[in-house]
């Protein structure tokens, strides 16, 4: 086995590394944010500019640059298509990261300068890095589902972007005038969906069954769910564009129906474990797929009953983005990062005195986030329905809190301070029943 010298191990992760750390920051800002727009969110105030500053704290701040650092380490190692021009990872990294800060805060503060600056940055890093992803992408040696699921997810970035600048223009000009709430349905449909959850859909196909240990379970869903998701976005977005209801219904169907098709893959490869026991960072996932099912849900309501229901659909944004999505990559964070970390500091070997790379965060702290955090998204959404302000405050609070904690074990594992340090003798003597390699496939 060719061992690489500790610099060149660092040096394969520091990509991926990097937007990791990057990403992690702006959770915690976009947390403290939640406080912040929580009385706006009881209010069912979701098209304040304050509220559109802090979601993209969470969407192009947490969602997009972890999604762009887990390309930039899936692609070369689990799709061996190394990165077309590695360069411009870093570049696109230094435009987009302080690009998303000026752009949420200044469309929040309404300032002209940062919003202006911001945009162009964010558009930049965006382009950047969707250039960089469609030339690695034929270097792939296989086209399967998750290569399929990049491919569409990059689509979709693009459109987003589009019809995001369109909105921004708005917010400047009032241009759209009642188009806007149908042009930001779309948008945030898009987005959501079409960028990160198809990615997830795609990607998920790959990881699940890794970190599941699963063995034999039917694969034919992924395809289905990807199918459904691309092609109901589109028709619900021209469903709203155009006004026309049945359109949107036949659109919100389709992508439910891929949403069903992708939950059912999921449950698959639960059944098909290997190991009985479903560690803290699929409990994350777990979560995550409840909460997109129940958002998905209440979609459909939210579409039936449209104009009348402001506190409805912030409700649905809430648990569809936060609880389905911002759960379920903590739960593929909790698994990906303590793994490349244990890999760039240990080399992959199983040493005397070498944490296993469970132990490189405390479960108990995890297990303790998990609940304060699906708590408060619970609040949250009680507190919007309700129109309680002081409920969402106090559930913003307590969601920030879960992110501090998990901010705190990313912190730990990127220090390489394990929950726990094994005596040497420990490994000598493998516990019953557990061989040294065993210790390092227990991801
Ligand atoms: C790629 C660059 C992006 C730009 C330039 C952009 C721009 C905007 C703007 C200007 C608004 C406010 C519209 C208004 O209040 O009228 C907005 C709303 C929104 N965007 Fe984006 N966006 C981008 C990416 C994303 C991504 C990647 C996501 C999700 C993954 C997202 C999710 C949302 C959501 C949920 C809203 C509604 C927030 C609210 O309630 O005000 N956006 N976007």
């Amino acid at each position: 086995m060719n061992v690489l010298s500790p610099e060149a191990r660092a040096g394969r992760f520091a990509l991926p590394g990097a937007h990791f750390a990057v990403a992690t920051c702006y959770l915690v800002a976009a947390a403290a944010g939640l406080v912040w727009i929580a009385p706006q969110l009881a209010a069912g105030d979701f098209a304040s500019p304050r509220v559109a500053g802090v979601t993209h704290l969470f969407t192009l701040g947490w969602l997009t640059t972890t999604i762009f650092g887990a390309l930039y380490q899936l692609m070369p190692n689990a799709m061996a298509a190394p990165i077309r021009w590695p360069r411009v990872g870093w570049a696109s990294l230094a435009v987009f990261a302080p690009g998303v800060g000026a752009f949420a805060l200044g469309v929040a503060r309404g300032a002209a300068v940062a919003e202006y600056l911001g945009i162009c940055l964010v558009a930049l890093g965006v382009a950047l890095t969707v250039g960089n992803v469609a030339a690695t992408l034929p270097r792939a040696r296989r086209r399967d589902e998750m290569w399929a699921g990049i491919a569409i997810a990059i689509t979709y970035l693009s459109a987003a972007l589009v019809l995001g600048a369109l909105l921004f223009h708005n917010l400047r000009t009032g241009d759209l005038a009642a188009a806007r709430v149908r042009v930001l349905a779309t948008h945030l449909h898009v987005a959501i969906v079409g960028w990160v959850l198809v990615m997830i859909v795609g990607v998920s196909h790959r990881l699940l069954p890794m970190f599941l240990i699963a063995r034999g379970a039917d694969t034919r869903w992924t395809r289905r769910a990807l199918a459904s998701l691309a092609a109901g976005v589109p028709i619900l977005g021209v469903g709203f564009l155009t006004h026309r209801a049945p359109v949107a219904w036949v659109g919100a169907a389709v992508l439910d129906l891929g949403i069903a098709f992708f939950l059912y893959q999921a449950s698959c490869f639960v059944r098909a474990r290997v190991r009985k026991r479903i560690d803290i960072g699929m409990r994350y996932a777990g979560v995550g797929v409840s909460f997109l099912a129940l958002a998905a849900a209440l979609g459909a309501i939210v579409l039936w009953r449209r104009p009348l229901s402001m506190r409805l659909a912030t409700t649905y944004v809430l648990l569809g983005l936060l609880g389905g999505i911002v759960m379920f990559v903590i739960g593929l964070f909790y698994k990906i990062v303590p793994m490349l970390a244990w890999t760039a500091r240990y080399g992959g070997q199983a040493k005397p005195n070498v944490p296993t790379i469970a132990e490189m965060f405390s479960e108990r702290v995890a297990r303790a986030q998990l609940v304060l955090m699906t708590g408060a998204i619970l609040a949250i959404a009680g507190a919007i329905l309700s129109g309680s302000s002081i409920g969402a405050r106090i559930g913003a609070a307590a969601f920030l809190v879960g992110v501090l904690l998990f901010g705190s074990q990313i912190l730990r594992v990127a220090l390489g301070r394990p929950s726990r340090r094994h005596e040497p003798d420990e490994l000598a003597a493998p516990r019953p029943g557990r061989s040294a390699r065993a210790v390092v496939t227990r991801v």
